[in-house]
């Protein structure tokens, strides 16, 4: 038993006054690449995280939902929350637990009363899918407690309800894909239009290498604005061309040329040289050339931060380290604006290189950064 599982079934027992019915565990991700393509109908490619949410729960008989967070220490009980209910009965870490609730029960699926105990170990705002975690890791519970017979992508799916209409973050559906349908060693290669996944194997040490992430604890939110400016000027720009999305280009060359905003230029680039770029990436994960991915991992930063602009001072200072000293190729992790960077390096190299990043922070007055070697895991799972 994992310390947290341990954690969270003795915290329930003593909240509620019995055993919790089971404890599901759901983890953070990082995506290797494919960044703002998820709600473009485009292609990404992440991996799952040791890291994740753990979440002791049981039924009730009444429909009351009550929730505590171990980490914040804080409860939240919330009486009636019912399909006729507005969303945003409850804001903060308590609407990602709730939401799924009112995702599922908005779906037609029988949940009833429940009472759940969580604790996470994946930092927040760092881009490494917090939130998808804890929202992952409800759906699997919920799954498991009221009997429901749901497929793992609409799983996935019923998190992102909870995350877009409840929580109210404009968001595609990488995180919640990858935080269940992930498994252990592997990358998801995922097709955001035709939502077919396949599991590209990612044998990092088999091949002499790590990843290294590190948060350059920059902080980010993408229930503000930037994301979703991003989001509509994507939609502007297939607007534009007479398509539904920029999915859908299959010229990049002739579609840009017909764009007049400069702006919608530089975000429609990102997005269609950035799918090309995870097939690119899917094809050296098929054919075992991962060292080879360090190229496509320097190509996507350079179009994050010059086409699509969502990088920041600190994520650049930290990619341009980490490349000089020594990195196959690094980019930045998640929605932007902040949070973490990922290298690929040759195996027993990261720390050396965190610590060349660390010293270049302190030079520039920056944050001291934490990072982390990854272990690519599996999706939820009931523990
Ligand atoms: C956040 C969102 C995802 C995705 C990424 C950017 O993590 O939750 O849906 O859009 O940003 O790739």
């Amino acid at each position: 038993m994992t310390s947290a599982e341990q954690l969270v079934r003795r915290e329930f027992t003593q909240w509620v006054g019995h055993d919790p019915q089971g404890v599901w565990f759901a983890p953070g991700r990082v995506n290797l690449i494919g960044e703002h393509t998820d709600y473009n109908d485009g292609f990404v490619m992440p991996f799952a995280l040791a890291l994740g949410a753990t979440l002791a729960a049981g039924r009730r008989e009444d429909e009351q939902v009550r929730m505590l967070s171990l980490d914040l220490n804080e409860s939240v009980e919330l009486g009636a929350l019912r399909p006729y209910d507005q969303p945003m009965a409850t804001t903060g870490w308590s609407a990602y637990l709730a939401g799924v609730v009112w995702a599922l029960r908005q779906a037609g699926h029988p949940v009833g009363g429940i009472e759940m105990v969580l604790s996470s170990d994946v930092p927040i705002g760092a881009g490494l899918s917090s939130s998808a975690a804890i929202e992952c890791a409800v759906v699997a519970a919920c799954c498991d407690l009221f009997e429901l017979d749901i497929a793992p992508m609409e799983r996935a799916k019923l998190a992102r309800v909870a995350e877009n209409y409840f929580v109210g973050a404009p968001t595609g559906l990488l995180d919640q894909a990858a935080s269940t349908l992930c498994e252990a060693d592997a990358m998801l290669f995922l097709d955001c239009r035709s939502l077919e996944a396949e599991s590209v194997p990612l044998p990092l040490a088999e091949q002499g290498l790590e990843i290294l992430v590190l948060d350059t604890r920059t902080p980010h939110s993408h229930v503000d604005g930037e994301y979703a400016e991003r989001r509509a000027t994507c939609e502007a720009a297939a607007k534009a061309l007479g398509i539904g999305t920029l999915r859908e280009v299959t010229d990049p060359d002739e579609a840009l040329s017909r764009l007049d905003d400069e702006l919608q230029v530089k975000r429609a680039r990102h997005i269609l040289t950035e799918n090309q770029r995870v097939l690119d990436a899917v094809e050296l994960g098929r054919d075992g050339r991962l060292r080879e991915l360090g190229r496509l991992l320097d190509e996507s930063h350079a179009s994050m931060r010059d086409d699509f602009e969502i990088t920041v001072p600190t994520v650049d200072l930290a990619v341009e380290t980490a490349r000089q000293s020594g990195a196959l190729g690094a980019r930045m992790t998640g929605g932007g604006f902040g949070g973490c960077i990922i290298a690929l390096c040759e195996q027993g190299k990261g720390d050396g290189i965190a610590k060349q990043v660390a010293t270049a922070f302190a030079e520039a007055g920056f944050h001291e950064p934490s990072w982390f070697s990854v272990v690519p895991s599996a999706g939820a799972h009931r523990l």
